[in-house]
């Protein structure tokens, strides 16, 4: 990335005494401020805990040609030709990292203290890459030496450079730092990767390309809201899993995707699956919906039109909330990401904020794309059963964060928002102009549990035909979709083990034994029409608020 390059050689020229590069890809850090500090001149001195202070090897910059590197390019090259496609380019840095050994160390520099002290003491300009020294930041001594050594560096070229995946500074030092970002690598970047590690691998082993250019850009694309290091680490799996690069890695690498984003716990890559068409009425919301059907495409920007920048739907449990937001991926075709906001906050409460700006930037690395966030109140009110709700000052960020990139995210990225409760969300949240609009989803009315009854027999292999509709409707009065989906289960499991077929007898009697959420929580439901009518837009075509309770 050249531009996080120019950045640490303006932020090195500038005296400022520490920065903070917050990555789990250390790697790359730590290389992206080796050729920084070398275009300066700057020499690079690397602590860790385990090998104490070094002077860093040789440079990243390109360094006499070794001959091991030179033939392994020379064979990629070779079948990259072969296969008709450009040659690539290894940069030595990325091939070969540049040696440091526990030989090097200096005297006294393995402990925290002692390396910040040895520092301290120093006079040359230079950079210190301290990896994971946030792991001693409760120790006192070093955060004073902390301090007293970024005090010096703002009158010298000398600069620590903190890495680690999380790092909360203490407020002494918290004033004196930068903080770093490395981008997401972009579609460019990837293919490189792609071919990079091809290359390397192929130094050691035989390996076939038969990708073609297409299946390189395809291939490229699935890999985009990944990390370079996990892109890295998935196109080499997939490659030694095939012996080869062929047309299967254009798949292979968004399975190893789905499963990267999995392990990092709080983003789940769902197939979009079924379209609008598998919900049962929310005509209104599914016309809103398909109006906005291709203005993602590039067209639509040339006639004019920005694209859409997300929903709300609110309303009563049941309903088909999460339904309709999960189908909108799978209506406009595109790349669907639920965020997950248990696992945002499980156990992580200090890491949370940089857990969401991944989520954002994951998706707009997917985009066009939806990102779909359940249960909104969940993540925001900050006053739920789980361990958010201890933390209100975590929850406030969070939404600062997530308002403030609601508001500049550059990439077409549609946010379908879900909620069972409004009342607990922040107005600023749902005010006018964050979202589109904001849907309310009521109990159905009976055309809506007509088409309700007519999808899910239809699912589950049974013909709606057959059964007398007009009276189930009638009996599900005040039922949710939810609702009558489970009476359909539960029938069948019991006409299933009277090897009887499924009757409307038999959904009367399971309807007739369930009772239904609408007459235990009714006051809730009352509020939320009542929140509803001022704030929201019916989601189904005619109102059915007054009918349900009867
Ligand atoms: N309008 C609907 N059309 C078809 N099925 C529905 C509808 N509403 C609810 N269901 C059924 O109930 C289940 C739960 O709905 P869901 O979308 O999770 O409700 P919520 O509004 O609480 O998010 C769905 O998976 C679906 O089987
Ligand atoms: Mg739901």
């Amino acid at each position: 990335m050249p531009d996080v390059l120019e950045r640490l050689k303006v932020l090195f020229n500038s005296f400022n005494p520490l920065l903070v590069m917050e990555t789990v890809e250390e790697t790359r850090a730590v290389d992206l401020v080796r050729r920084a500090a070398s275009d300066l001149s700057l020499p690079v001195f690397e602590w860790s805990i385990a090998d104490g202070l070094q002077r860093s090897g040789a440079p990243v910059n390109p360094g006499p040609a070794d001959p091991r590197r030179t033939t392994g390019v020379n064979n990629v090259n070779a079948l990259l030709s072969q296969a008709g496609l450009p040659m690539v380019n290894i940069p030595p840095g990325m091939a070969l990292p540049a040696p440091v050994g526990p030989s090097s160390m200096i005297v006294n520099t393995q402990s925290a203290p002692g390396v910040l002290a040895h520092i301290e003491s120093m006079t040359t300009d230079a950079v210190f890459i301290l990896k994971d020294l946030h792991r001693h930041l409760d120790d006192v001594v070093v955060v004073r030496r902390l301090r007293q050594v970024a005090q010096n560096f703002t009158r010298t070229r000398g600069t620590l450079v903190l890495t680690g995946p999380a790092v909360n500074l203490p407020d002494e030092v918290e004033s004196l730092a930068e903080y770093v970002e490395l981008p997401l690598p972009d579609a460019a970047r990837l293919r490189k990767i792609i071919e990079e590690t091809f290359g390397r691998l192929a130094q050691k082993q035989t390996l076939k390309c038969t990708l073609d250019p297409a299946g390189f850009d395809a291939t490229a694309a699935n890999l985009r809201g990944l990390t370079e290091e996990e892109a890295e680490r998935t196109v080499a799996q997939v490659i030694v899993a095939r012996y080869a690069l062929s047309s299967a890695a254009v798949t292979d690498v968004l399975e190893q995707k789905k499963e990267v984003l999995r392990r990092s716990g709080m983003l789940e890559f769902i197939d979009a699956g079924a379209g609008l068409d598998s919900i049962g009425g929310l005509e209104n919301l599914k016309a809103w919906l398909r109006k906005r059907q291709g203005a993602f495409e590039p067209d639509a920007r040339g006639f004019g039109l920005e694209p859409p920048r997300g929903v709300v739907i609110m309303g009563v449990q049941g309903c088909g909330k999460s339904m309709s937001a999960r189908c909108i991926a799978g209506e406009w075709k595109l790349p669907l990401v639920k965020f997950d906001s248990a696992a945002v906050f499980d156990k992580y409460i200090g890491e949370t904020e940089k857990r969401i700006k991944r989520v954002f930037a994951v998706a707009e690395q997917l985009a066009p794309a939806v990102l779909w966030i359940d249960e909104l109140e969940k993540v925001f009110a900050g006053s739920g059963p789980d361990s958010a709700s201890s933390d209100a000052g975590v929850s406030s960020r969070l939404l600062g964060a997530f308002l403030s990139w609601m508001q500049d995210r550059k990439a077409p990225v549609f946010v379908a928002a879900t909620s069972n409760n409004v009342t607990w969300l922040p107005p600023e949240l749902i005010r006018k102009g964050r979202f589109d609009e904001i849907f309310f989803v009521d109990l159905p009315n009976a055309a809506e549990r007509q088409a309700i009854f007519r999808l899910q027999l239809a699912r589950r292999m049974q013909n709606p035909l057959v059964f007398d509709l007009e009276t189930l409707i009638a009996a599900s009065d005040g039922y949710s979709g939810a609702e009558i989906d489970a009476a359909i289960q539960s029938g069948l499991y019991a006409a299933y083990a009277d090897k009887k077929p499924l009757t409307t007898q038999v959904l009367l009697a399971e309807l007739k034994a369930t009772v239904p959420l609408s007459a235990t929580r009714a006051e809730d439901i009352a509020r939320l029409r009542d929140w509803a009518s001022q704030r929201a837009v019916h989601a189904s075509l005619t109102d059915r608020a007054a009918a349900a309770f009867r």
